[in-house]
């Protein structure tokens, strides 16, 4: 099947068909929502991010010898901090780069949309904010954002998963907001979604927080995603792609001489229950 895709040069407000394609596909995509000076902005205000970090400052937290507490604090402690995550195929057996800093970088995060003003000013506008409500938030609320390289040659891939996972609320509210920084391709690592695969679904997994540095995924259904039936959103850069927390999604590795970067922020609704236990704690 083919997504229907809007075009959102001049959005101001999500439109009827626009609300009633989310509900029916679970996904939305929204091309043109940010312009190429947003996107260029965003990648230079990142590239200055990465100039300033130090690698061999947390060289022992990215070892692959690092003990998994050290390891798991970092993480967990992302959820209030700008921190740096390396692609696997960047990291040598000792743990020491194999590639220059700024193509080494799996992801930034998490909190890059309150801590920096670029991302902070893109991820709490009244442009985002009133499209989250459209799509059914009471209180949207930004909770988690990460800047995503899919490095060349090296960009992992992400298995399929739900965000609602990550991000459980009761009732489950989570959107992901998706932004093609760069132009994703099949090539180089696009999205890819299961349309429709929302309704009626429920998590699969829950990611749960244990104890003050442990994680651990629950097991909530052990029915497999129909991943036979899912399409690729290759999609220009500024386009946007906001997906249902309960919709399943995945994105393959970067094979390519071509770098795909994106950014995401997902939204929760401040009117639903946020449990203790999930990962991203910001207290
Ligand atoms: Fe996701």
């Amino acid at each position: 099947m083919t997504l229907p895709r809007f075009d959102a040069r001049d959005f101001a407000a999500a439109t009827p068909d626009m609300i009633a394609a989310f509900a029916r596909d679970g996904v939305l995509v929204l091309e043109n929502y940010a312009s190429a000076a947003e996107c260029n902005a965003m990648k230079a205000q990142m590239a200055e991010i990465t100039t300033g970090f130090d690698p061999d400052a947390h060289r022992t937290v990215f070892s692959a010898t690092a003990d998994e507490p050290s390891r798991d604090r970092y993480f967990l402690d992302s959820a209030t901090d700008i921190r740096f995550f390396f692609e696997a195929g960047a990291l040598d057996a000792q743990g020491n780069l194999t590639r220059p800093l700024n193509v080494a970088i799996n992801k930034v995060g998490h909190a890059l949309h309150t801590l920096d003003p670029v991302f902070s000013a893109f991820s709490n506008s009244e442009k985002m904010m009133g499209l989250a409500k459209a799509l059914g938030h009471a209180q949207p609320d930004p909770v988690q954002s990460m800047y995503i390289f899919k490095q060349p040659e090296i960009g992992g891939e992400v298995v399929c998963h739900q965000d609602a996972t990550y991000l459980w609320t009761e009732p489950q509210s989570v959107l992901g907001f998706w932004l093609a920084v760069e132009d994703a391709t099949e090539e180089n690592g696009c999205m890819w979604a299961i349309p429709g695969a929302h309704v009626g679904d429920a998590p699969k997994e829950r990611f749960r927080r244990t104890g003050d540095t442990g994680t651990y995924t629950e097991t909530l259904d052990a029915t497999p995603f129909e991943e036979e039936k899912k399409v690729p959103l290759a999609v220009p850069k500024g386009t946007l792609i906001v997906l249902h927390g309960l919709l399943p999604h995945l994105s393959g590795p970067n094979l390519s001489p071509r770098s795909r970067h994106a950014y995401t922020v997902h939204v929760v609704d401040g009117a639903a229950h946020y449990p203790a236990d999930n990962w991203l704690q910001r207290a």
